[in-house]
């Protein structure tokens, strides 16, 4: 009887995939009516030079982040020095295509370069210095995409996993406050701009309390921050269905849009689930690298199912989610390959290396056309279910 049953739902199943696979559905139309989805594109992408990941952004996606070239260390790399080269084609490309275009990062710890912190004689500059240096870049930076660039992750990742403030040199330098003037800053740049914190982890308790504090406070001040991103670096089993509803309710509750801003789900085995911290470097281990000659079909699909579940979950929040950006178009473009050990062969989005959808693509697509589905349910919906 069982098995009957599980040769109906597998038959079923296929067809499903099947149908899906002749659909000619793209993401961004499939979930039109309720949050964009969006990826983040590189350097080659922008450039050109990389056309079918550029065209797959296009076709399938209605919001686009620099997955790079807006970092400070891109942008400014030297002082009074600004490369706008790459971020005006990033703009253009968005435009081009009608995208919501979302500007990344405006203050990080990360990938800046030390002469911020310093001044000519290599002493660390002053809080007033270092206040003046922050406004100049956001001012050119922001001020230049004003009216183009409408979301913008003004403070990304100031929080540690207790959901303490990271002791990073913009908060040792300035004091607590240097995420209150950068949000001050970047709405004074562009008043319109919607403008985010974006942080990783914030589905675990400790974290998520931290980051739930730091918007009430902004908030108490009259700080204009309007969305939380919320990355979705995740995992097979990490974060759960529980924590992932839960998680958006709560930032929804405070009044801000929410944003999944750097979704991808790693399934080679788990080193540090949850985590996106990029100073975390482990040494290559082929135990942590299984699938170098492709992914088994079981794996294939418990990717497909995590994809639907997490997808609905952001159906059901629709009014609150502004958007769904995948961190990368093809699994061959993902960070995950390099982090935390290099060189690893990854598979944690929609696209394959060749820029084929993958049965998650088709996961994903379905769970639009299905949304009633219990949210708690990890089964790719299917007919007669
Ligand atoms: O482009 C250069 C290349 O010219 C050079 O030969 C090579 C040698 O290492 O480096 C290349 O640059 C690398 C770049 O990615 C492009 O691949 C940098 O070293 C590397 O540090 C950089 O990593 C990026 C990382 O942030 C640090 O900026 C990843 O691409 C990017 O996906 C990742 O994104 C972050 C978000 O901004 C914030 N949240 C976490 C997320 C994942 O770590």
């Amino acid at each position: 009887m069982l098995s009957c049953r599980f040769t109906i739902l597998t038959a079923m199943l296929a067809a499903s995939l099947a149908a899906a696979a002749q659909t000619s559905t793209t993401l961004k139309d499939a979930y039109r009516s309720s949050f964009h989805v969006g990826a983040a594109i590189n350097e080659a992408q922008i450039a050109g030079t990389d056309a079918r990941g550029a065209e797959i952004a296009a076709t399938q996606f209605d919001s686009i982040t620099p997955e790079n070239v807006l970092k400070w260390e891109r942008v400014h790399p030297k002082p009074g020095v600004y490369s706008f080269d790459l971020p005006d084609k990033y703009v253009a490309f968005g435009e081009k295509h009608h995208m919501f275009i979302v500007g990344h990062c405006l203050v990080w710890h990360s990938q800046v370069p030390d002469w911020v912190f310093e001044d000519g004689t290599g002493k660390p500059l002053t809080r007033d210095a270092l206040l003046k240096r922050l406004r100049d870049h956001i001012f050119t930076v922001v001020g230049r995409y004003k009216g183009r660039i409408q979301s913008w992750d003004v403070v990304n990742e100031a929080l540690n996993d207790d959901g303490t403030l990271r002791q990073s040199k913009w908060l040792k330098i300035i004091g607590d406050d240097y995420i209150e003037k950068a949000f001050e800053y970047a709405h004074e740049a562009d008043p319109q701009a919607q403008l985010n914190y974006n942080d990783y982890s914030l589905e675990n308790e400790a974290k998520g309390r931290g980051a739930i504090a730091l918007i009430e406070k902004l908030q108490a001040e009259g700080i204009p921050v309007a969305a939380v991103g919320i990355q979705g670096h995740d995992s097979l089993d990490w974060p759960s269905i529980e924590q992932e509803d839960a998680s958006i309710a709560a930032f929804a509750k405070l009044g801000v849009k929410v944003a999944i801003s750097e979704l991808d789900i790693d399934v080679l085995p788990p080193v540090a689930p949850g985590s996106a911290d990029v100073s975390m470097t482990l040494k290559a281990d082929p135990k942590l690298d299984p699938y170098v000659n492709g992914l088994p079909d079981a794996v294939q699909e418990a990717l497909a199912k995590r994809y639907a579940a997490l997808f609905r979950v952001y159906l059901k929040h629709r009014a609150e989610l502004s958007r769904v950006t995948f961190w990368g178009v093809t699994d061959g473009d993902s960070w995950r390959n390099n982090w935390p050990v290099r060189g690893r062969t990854s598979y944690p989005l929609l696209f394959d290396r060749s820029g084929q959808p993958k049965q998650a693509f088709y996961a994903v697509i379905q769970a639009a056309a299905r949304p009633g589905l219990s949210h708690g349910s990890d089964a790719i919906p299917i007919e007669g279910r």
